[in-house]
């Protein structure tokens, strides 16, 4: 699509179902979508729509909507994948913001080119990746992400972020802390492996491999066990609305960790990087606490990750919710653990 400048269109009072995995309707007061930077930049000039504030989605894979959004919505569909810098070991590519994650993936594995193959499937677009540092299957995208280029609302300048300035933790970055709402992210760059760097280790790569006699795999290989797996245990927002991990998986001391696994024999549990603390898969609590499979109405638990909180038709944001909130306490009743959210509720 040519690169637009000219001041894109805004829509009153528009429906976001189509906009949010969750499927869940509520209206936007204003609604937008750009296509480049500059279309938005000449929006902002034009000052019409200073008074109320502009909130950005890009692939709605991450939000629960409880309300309808007094604001103006900004869809982020900048495009476009560009190698810009390549040596004998690695290319550097960038892509548009608004470029969806899983195509991101599958360019670079058909091109042959290595580090986010265990990333296959996430909904989402490019640009949200960094604010959460999105991950799964023992890879995050802090391990490829080069730099990233966003526009200061504050400025109207583009400025760039290093790694070392996004402060990437487990789902966390700088844009979800202080950085919220300064920025429009335009453009992300991974540094990417020519030489494939296979990573099995995690969840049930290497068991499916092994189902299906591959030993030498390619990231070819690894990303379509991937989307294997994910096919299996998540829905599909398409026909089950969702929004992936609904809570972030519990880290909590070694002390504490300890009075977890005497009192719960078999827990399942992983080492964090670079630290002595000690994550607990949020499902597992859920599902010991009863909820996997729950549903009221067309708010419910998924049948086969209880991590993941579903709109089977017709639920609204509060009856999700609810469910939620009712989680929460009855996980903290069992086990003492806070449950925190991964998604973001409005
Ligand atoms: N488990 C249960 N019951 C359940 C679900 C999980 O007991 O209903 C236990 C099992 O022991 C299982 C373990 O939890 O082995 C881990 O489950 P799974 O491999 O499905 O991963 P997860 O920890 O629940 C995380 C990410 C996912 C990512 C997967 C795979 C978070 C919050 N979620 O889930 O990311 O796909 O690992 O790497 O870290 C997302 O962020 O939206 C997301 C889907």
């Amino acid at each position: 699509m040519p690169k637009s400048n000219s001041v894109p269109q805004v829509f009153e009072n528009y429906s976001l179902k189509e906009y949010n995995t969750f499927g869940i309707e509520v209206k936007a007061q204003y609604f937008t979508i750009i296509s480049s930077l500059e279309s938005y930049v000449a929006l902002l000039k034009a000052g019409q729509y200073a008074h109320v504030p502009h909130l950005f989605l890009g692939g709605g894979s991450n939000i629960l909507c409880t309300q309808d959004i007094d604001a103006l919505v900004v869809k982020n569909e900048i495009k476009g994948f560009e190698v810009i810098q390549e040596d004998e070991d690695h290319v550097i590519l960038r892509s548009g913001a608004g470029e969806s994650w899983d195509d991101l993936v599958s360019y670079a594995v058909q091109h042959q080119w290595s580090g986010i193959e265990n990333l296959a499937l996430i909904p989402g677009t490019v640009g949200a990746a960094p604010m959460q540092n999105i991950g799964a299957y023992g890879v995050e995208i802090k391990d490829t992400f080069d730099h990233l280029e966003a526009l200061n609302l504050g400025t109207l300048v583009v400025e760039r972020f290093e790694k070392n300035q996004c402060q990437f933790g487990y789902r966390e970055s700088y844009f979800k802390h202080e950085g919220k709402g300064k920025y429009l992210i335009s453009t992300v760059c991974f540094k990417l492996s020519k030489k494939p760097n296979i990573k099995t280790s995690y969840g049930a790569i290497q068991t499916v491999l092994n189902a299906k006699g591959i030993s030498n795999p390619t990231i070819s290989d690894i990303s379509n066990v991937v989307i294997e797996i994910r096919k299996s245990k998540l829905p599909d927002p398409k026909e089950i609305g969702n929004s992936g991990s609904f809570f972030k998986n519990p880290t909590v001391t070694s002390e504490e960790a300890d009075r977890l696994i005497s009192s719960f024999p078999g827990i399942p549990n992983y080492p964090v990087e670079a630290s002595t603390d000690i994550k607990f898969p949020a499902g597992w609590f859920i599902e010991q606490a009863g909820w996997k499979g729950f549903r009221d109405g067309d708010a419910g638990v998924h049948v086969n990750q209880a991590l993941v909180l579903v709109n089977y038709g017709h639920a609204t944001g509060i009856q999700i919710l609810v469910i939620a909130e009712k989680i929460k306490a009855s996980v903290f009743e069992k086990f003492g653990i806070s449950l925190e959210t991964e998604v973001n509720i409005y």
